[in-house]
């Protein structure tokens, strides 16, 4: 194994708003909050809790305030982040207003997937982004600047890995904290993320670059694989691979964070989760949305156990 293998990574459940945005039922946020609290308890260094987003537009996300509120005694302990996802300027006040102080902001490879999730432009996101950041810094709060769709867009196909590179500079360049860069569908293979992952931490360092992929094409652990090789250390994922986007065709749910954490503790990278605590609140997902278990190691944590 690889001595840098053996670092620390950093796991953020996606869950809680990017699957929970794209499910049939629509959890209160009491649920949302036991479902946090879960992952919390298995070690999740980052939870993404919600959105700040217009409730007719996803309204799953309706009344991330009140989950932010309530979690609000837990924001900061052990180091956890407590992260909310905001789409414009007014869900940056709006989650300010409620607490926040570590936000998601969205960028985009292309115009046609900014016009579908915001209705603006690619330029026209980028503005309103840049406009959080610097609010951001003068409120200390925390940004994450996730480029959606930075490797394939459902309406505009192929994204240029040049155009991604001009964006990743341009944010950390104004002070996002971290960059992640998200393949929203689940169109990238391996090979393409090694390369534009590669190209990013060669300019830029490993440390604020992470990764979000979805597993429509069950390639979701292969491009985790690909990028950690590069050097990624920071993964979104989403606890028993729930999820997908309302506004992107074709997008299935996120790389299970159960897969995902038991790849990487088998591979001696250190993740802090508790896989039999990430268990429970994978099943706790399941038991609240309906769903059946995503990905393939919750089945066979479960068998484990079940044989102990
Ligand atoms: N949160 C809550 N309400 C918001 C908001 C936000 N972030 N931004 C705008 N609004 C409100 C406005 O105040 C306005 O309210 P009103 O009708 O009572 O006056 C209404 O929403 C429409 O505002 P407008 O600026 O015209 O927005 P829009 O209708 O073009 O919708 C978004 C734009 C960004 C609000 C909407 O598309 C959205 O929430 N998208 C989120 C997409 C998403 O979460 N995708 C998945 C994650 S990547
Ligand atoms: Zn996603």
């Amino acid at each position: 194994m690889p001595e840098e293998m053996g670092q620390g990574v950093v796991v953020t459940d996606v869950g809680p708003r990017d699957g929970l945005q794209n499910q049939p039922k629509i959890l209160t946020p009491a649920d949302r909050i036991l479902l946090i609290n879960a992952l919390l308890e298995a070690g999740m260094q980052q939870v993404e809790v919600g959105a700040f987003v217009s409730a007719k537009a996803v309204p799953a996300m309706a009344g991330t305030d009140v989950v932010l509120e309530n979690l609000q005694e837990r924001a900061g302990h052990d180091g956890q982040v407590l992260s909310v996802l905001v789409p414009n300027y007014r869900g940056y006040e709006l989650a300010v207003a409620a607490g926040a102080r570590s936000v998601c902001m969205v960028l985009y490879g292309s115009d046609a997937m900014a016009q579908a999730n915001v209705r603006m432009n690619r330029l026209q996101a980028e503005s309103a982004a840049a406009k959080i950041i610097g609010q951001a810094k003068k409120d200390g709060v925390r940004v994450t600047s996730t480029i959606a769709v930075a490797f394939e867009c459902p309406f505009d196909g192929a994204v240029d890995p040049g155009l991604i590179g001009e964006i990743v500079r341009r944010f950390l360049d104004l002070g996002a904290d971290e960059l992640c860069l998200a393949d929203t569908i689940g169109a990238a293979n391996p090979r393409q993320v090694r390369s534009l992952t590669g190209s990013v931490i060669q300019e830029h360092g490993a440390e604020q670059i992470g990764c979000h992929f979805h597993d429509t094409r069950a390639l979701g652990l292969v491009n985790v694989y690909a990028a950690l090789e590069s050097g990624v250390r920071r993964f979104d994922a989403s606890v028993s691979g729930l999820g997908g986007c309302p506004f992107a065709p074709g997008a299935s749910g996120n790389v299970a964070t159960e897969d995902v954490v038991m790849m990487l503790e088998l591979m001696g990278c250190r993740t802090g989760i508790d896989l039999d605590a990430l268990l429970r609140a994978s099943e706790l997902a399941q038991s609240l949305t309906g769903t059946a278990p995503g990905g393939r190691a919750s089945a066979w944590l479960k068998r484990r156990k079940t044989h102990l």
